[in-house]
């Protein structure tokens, strides 16, 4: 009951989804001239930043503004872009930023990313965005904000395991009585007077003078 409505809002919101997210012709704050699209010196945040750029962005340019993070897979998601301005910006160096720095690591040349630097956490400020190590993001975010997912997952898994065990048990108690009671149906059925099993023949005695 109630799932019926409720696919098919899901499968409507995937419907309308896609054409919303992708850019069609210049995004809002930005002025594009060719495939370079600039959207430098806006005041963009996490929040403000279109949700996606021109498929045919070559050149992407974000310098000056207050961004902290990228949303995950913008930057991959155009296939010709051969290069992200993103100096001064207020970047956290935290895990919300590994797949900004796994773009990054695909760089060819990293010069152009040199001036990308950390205005947080304090551990990091200062540091070089290409050159942190991905084990420095991820240390950088509270545990727990990492692990929530994860240990869901894992209960998960742990539940579902546990599951099986108790059907596979079941299943074996079962087994084993229609077993027992196949057993007991056959002893009963059997006349008492043939042999459970023919005998196995007597091995040859080994002869007396064989030492
Ligand atoms: C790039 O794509 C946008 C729409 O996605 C289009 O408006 C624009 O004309 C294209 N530019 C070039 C140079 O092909
Ligand atoms: C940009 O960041 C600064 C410092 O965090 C803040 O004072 C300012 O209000 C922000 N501007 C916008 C447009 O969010």
């Amino acid at each position: 009951m109630g799932s019926g409505p409720r696919g098919a809002l899901g499968l409507l919101l995937l419907l309308l989804a896609p054409p919303s997210r992708l850019a069609s012709g210049c995004p809002a704050p930005c002025h594009c001239a060719s495939t370079r699209v600039d959207c430098g010196r806006r005041g963009l945040t996490w929040a403000s930043l279109p949700a996606a750029f021109p498929l045919n962005t070559t050149e992407l340019v974000l310098t000056g503004n207050n961004l902290t993070a990228l949303p995950p897979g913008i930057l991959d998601a155009l296939p010709v872009l051969r290069a992200a301005y993103l100096d001064a910006n207020p970047w956290r160096c935290d895990c919300h930023l590994v797949p900004l720095r796994a773009w990054l690591a695909g760089r060819i040349e990293l010069e152009p990313y040199r001036d990308l630097r950390c205005a947080a956490p304090p551990a990091l400020r200062g540091r070089v965005l290409p050159y942190l190590a991905e084990d420095e993001l991820r240390a950088a975010c509270p545990p727990g904000e990492l692990c929530r997912g994860a240990l869901a997952a894992q209960l998960l898994l742990l539940g579902l395991g546990l599951l099986h065990a108790l059907l596979l048990a079941l299943l074996l108690c079962r087994l084993r009585r229609l077993r027992a009671q196949a057993a007991s149906r056959w002893l009963l059925s059997t006349p008492l007077t043939s042999p459970l099993a023919a005998e196995p023949e007597p091995e040859p005695e080994p002869s007396e003078d064989a030492e």
